[in-house]
């Protein structure tokens, strides 16, 4: 965990940003996988984790604002926990990691929430997104638990989305150390991938050199050939010369940072012409919004920059037509870039995403858009220095997507469906890389993973 000081400075601002009440916080259990004693991999809650930094099973904590108080609840293991499990810090040590002052079993937990709603005071907690912790809040608040999504307070929620937006110095230290990992993940992708080679066998050393670099993965491993679906888990593929291999893959730092980089990979090593001009596209709509994105700009902006070197790019191959900006305007190079630019990243690869994706990067003056693709887009607000965020455009060929614009004759003035119509073996590209917004500008996290045309093509070649 970070320093003590870390985690009272963190509930300090808290406090300094909700008025009154109190305030829940409910970390995470094991969540059974197959049977009680045979758990998931236990991922702390990141709210529990940014505001008390304890990585463990059973607890919770409440802040008192009213009246300055802090608790930190759960109960000291039992001999046979660590027989089985292991030992750990006793409460009263944990609490003092952390600058929390008192301690209470986890029993009273009820008693200290049931007393606070008698008295007619505000319980603040965020919405909650697993069933253990939704039937706890039903049972705390004594409502069905069909209720208890309509509880959660705005005013925590937005508070917390202001703090953990902007990255701390220790947090920016973590996330870059951890990009070392990210690029040894990527670049083992790449020197593996050559014909006969699976896409399971790839998955599976990539989630070896996760664990291996200090975490899990941060989400479910892409690695497909068939790059056209946008969030791939199938594995079931073995590679071929003249493939495209897409891999979106990230991992945990030892404090659950978050890494998300994806590298598209010529199988074998030579990109093919057409697979060259396309990919050249998607690098140059990266490095183009890249050069967008700085403190004041709406990311939305970034977005459409990257948008606009796409439809250039592919009105340039005779694959769309028409003025440019009329066709991002109208949304028709969204049937080649379903998705958004980017999100914020943190200790949640989509950071704060269990709050409301839309809260979280969309503001007052700014609605999300319902324009298909654009809506897609999880991150619009401006930018501030201190963010991290993603830059992940992509050209995708997907053909049920096709077939349904062109039988709809869709955007017929801007897309040329004839010559569409060959490319829909193609696959996708997505090349995305992990950024920190700057004073003036943004930077690449970490050593930045090959992503010319030439350093992958080597890289492929070079675990030949
Ligand atoms: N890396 C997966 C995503 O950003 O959706
Ligand atoms: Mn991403």
């Amino acid at each position: 965990m970070f320093s003590k000081d870390v985690y009272i400075n963190r509930r300090k601002k808290l406090q300094a940003k909700v008025k009154s009440g109190i305030i829940l916080m409910l970390g995470n259990n094991d969540s059974p996988m197959n049977y009680a004693d045979n758990v998931y991999h236990f991922r702390q809650d990141s709210t529990f984790l940014y505001f008390f930094g304890i990585d463990l099973q059973n607890h919770a904590a409440i802040i008192d604002l009213d009246n300055n108080k802090e608790y930190l609840f759960g109960d000291d293991i039992s001999l046979g926990h660590i027989i089985w499990m292991g030992p750990q810090p006793t409460m009263t040590e944990k609490a003092a990691q952390i600058g929390v002052e008192n301690v209470k079993p986890m029993a009273e937990l009820s008693k200290m929430v049931q007393e606070a709603t008698k008295k007619g005071r505000k319980v603040h907690f965020n919405p909650p997104y697993r069933g253990e912790n939704i039937m706890l809040l039903s049972d705390l608040f004594e409502v069905h638990h069909s209720k208890v999504k309509e509880m959660p307070s705005l005013e925590l929620t937005k508070a917390c989305i202001n703090i953990r937006s902007i990255k701390e110095p220790c947090e920016i230290a973590e996330l870059e150390s951890h990009m070392a990992t990210a690029y040894n993940m990527h670049t083992t992708a790449m020197k593996m991938a050559h014909a006969g080679v699976t896409e399971q066998e790839i998955t599976g050393a990539l989630e070896g050199v996760s664990m291996a670099g200090g975490g899990m993965v941060s989400f479910p491993i892409i690695c497909s050939k068939r790059g056209e679906t946008l969030h791939n888990h199938d594995h079931s593929n073995t590679l071929q010369n003249g493939d495209l291999l897409l891999v979106d893959a990230g991992s945990e730092s030892p404090l659950h940072y978050a890494t998300d980089n994806t590298r598209t990979i010529p199988v074998g090593g030579t990109f093919s012409q057409r697979q060259k001009e396309i990919y050249q596209i998607v690098v140059d709509a990266n490095n183009i919004s890249r050069e967008a994105t700085k403190p004041g700009v709406q990311y939305r902006e970034a977005h459409l920059v990257a948008s606009k070197v796409i439809a250039a790019g592919l009105k340039d191959l005779g694959l769309m037509k028409g003025d440019v900006d009329e066709a991002v305007a109208q949304g028709a190079h969204a049937m080649f870039f379903p998705h958004g630019l980017g999100h914020m990243i943190g200790l949640d690869v989509h950071d704060m995403e269990d709050y409301n994706d839309t809260l979280v990067g969309y503001m007052d003056e700014l609605p999300r858009s319902t324009q298909f693709g654009l809506s897609a887009l999880r991150l619009g607000r401006t930018l501030e220095e201190n963010w991290v965020v993603t830059n992940e455009p992509g050209i995708y060929f997907i053909p049920a997507l096709i077939d349904t614009w062109k039988a709809e004759g869709k955007h017929t003035d801007f897309i040329n469906y004839d010559k569409v119509e060959s490319y829909k073996d193609f696959g996708g590209i997505r090349l995305e890389d992990d950024i920190l917004v700057t004073k003036d500008g943004c930077r690449i996290l970490g050593e930045r993973i090959p992503i010319e045309v030439e350093d992958v093509e080597a890289t492929v070649k070079s675990g030949k």
